[in-house]
Protein backbone atom coordinates (compact mmCIF):
# COMPACT_ATOMS: atom_id res chain seq x y z
CA UNK A 1 0.00 0.00 0.00
CA UNK A 2 1.65 3.42 -0.65
CA UNK A 3 1.78 5.71 1.85
CA UNK A 4 3.55 8.58 0.56
CA UNK A 5 2.08 9.62 -2.52
CA UNK A 6 4.67 12.15 -3.59
CA UNK A 7 7.65 10.10 -2.70
CA UNK A 8 5.95 6.87 -3.35
CA UNK A 9 7.09 5.39 -0.47
CA UNK A 10 5.29 1.81 0.51
CA UNK A 11 3.87 0.68 3.62
CA UNK A 12 6.41 -1.98 3.52
CA UNK A 13 9.38 0.53 3.54
CA UNK A 14 8.04 2.53 6.06
CA UNK A 15 7.91 -0.45 8.26
CA UNK A 16 11.75 -1.67 6.82
CA UNK A 17 12.87 1.29 8.16
CA UNK A 18 11.35 1.13 11.82
CA UNK A 19 12.78 -2.18 12.04
CA UNK A 20 15.85 -0.63 11.06
CA UNK A 21 16.26 1.70 14.10
CA UNK A 22 13.53 4.60 13.03
CA UNK A 23 12.02 5.89 16.45
CA UNK A 24 10.50 9.21 15.19
CA UNK A 25 8.71 10.53 11.47
CA UNK A 26 12.17 12.07 11.13
CA UNK A 27 13.77 8.69 11.36
CA UNK A 28 11.55 7.49 8.54
CA UNK A 29 12.38 10.76 6.79
CA UNK A 30 15.81 9.86 6.65
CA UNK A 31 15.62 6.52 5.79
CA UNK A 32 12.71 6.77 3.32
CA UNK A 33 12.52 10.40 2.48
CA UNK A 34 8.54 9.93 3.06
CA UNK A 35 6.97 13.18 4.03
CA UNK A 36 9.79 15.20 1.89
CA UNK A 37 7.55 15.27 -1.37
CA UNK A 38 5.37 18.38 -2.29
CA UNK A 39 3.30 18.48 0.02
CA UNK A 40 5.74 18.39 2.97
CA UNK A 41 4.01 15.68 4.92
CA UNK A 42 0.59 16.83 5.05
CA UNK A 43 -0.95 13.87 3.48
CA UNK A 44 1.00 11.43 5.27
CA UNK A 45 2.22 12.39 8.65
CA UNK A 46 -0.70 10.66 10.37
CA UNK A 47 -0.45 7.75 8.21
CA UNK A 48 3.89 7.26 8.92
CA UNK A 49 2.51 7.94 12.81
CA UNK A 50 -0.41 5.34 13.34
CA UNK A 51 2.29 3.25 11.55
CA UNK A 52 4.88 3.50 13.91
CA UNK A 53 2.48 3.90 16.68
CA UNK A 54 1.18 0.50 15.70
CA UNK A 55 5.06 -1.24 15.24
CA UNK A 56 6.92 0.43 18.53
CA UNK A 57 3.31 1.11 20.95
CA UNK A 58 4.70 4.69 21.12
CA UNK A 59 1.36 6.91 21.12
CA UNK A 60 0.64 8.31 17.97
CA UNK A 61 0.05 12.21 19.72
CA UNK A 62 2.97 12.20 21.33
CA UNK A 63 4.89 11.38 18.02
CA UNK A 64 2.52 13.82 15.58
CA UNK A 65 3.51 16.08 18.73
CA UNK A 66 7.48 16.12 18.28
CA UNK A 67 7.46 17.29 14.52
CA UNK A 68 5.23 20.36 14.51
CA UNK A 69 7.08 23.33 13.80
CA UNK A 70 5.15 26.86 13.72
CA UNK A 71 4.02 27.97 10.86
CA UNK A 72 1.23 25.46 10.81
CA UNK A 73 0.09 26.71 7.58
CA UNK A 74 1.83 28.81 5.05
CA UNK A 75 1.14 32.78 5.77
CA UNK A 76 1.52 34.86 3.39
CA UNK A 77 4.62 37.51 3.97
CA UNK A 78 2.50 41.01 4.67
CA UNK A 79 0.25 38.70 7.63
CA UNK A 80 4.07 38.00 9.22
S1 LIG B 1 2.35 12.40 0.62
FE1 LIG B 1 4.20 12.26 1.69
S2 LIG B 1 5.20 14.13 1.29
FE2 LIG B 1 3.34 14.29 0.24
Amino acid sequence: MLICRCEEITEEEIIEAIRTGARSIAGIRRRTRAGMGLCQGRTCRRLLAGILARETGIPSDDILSETRRPPLRPLKLNIL
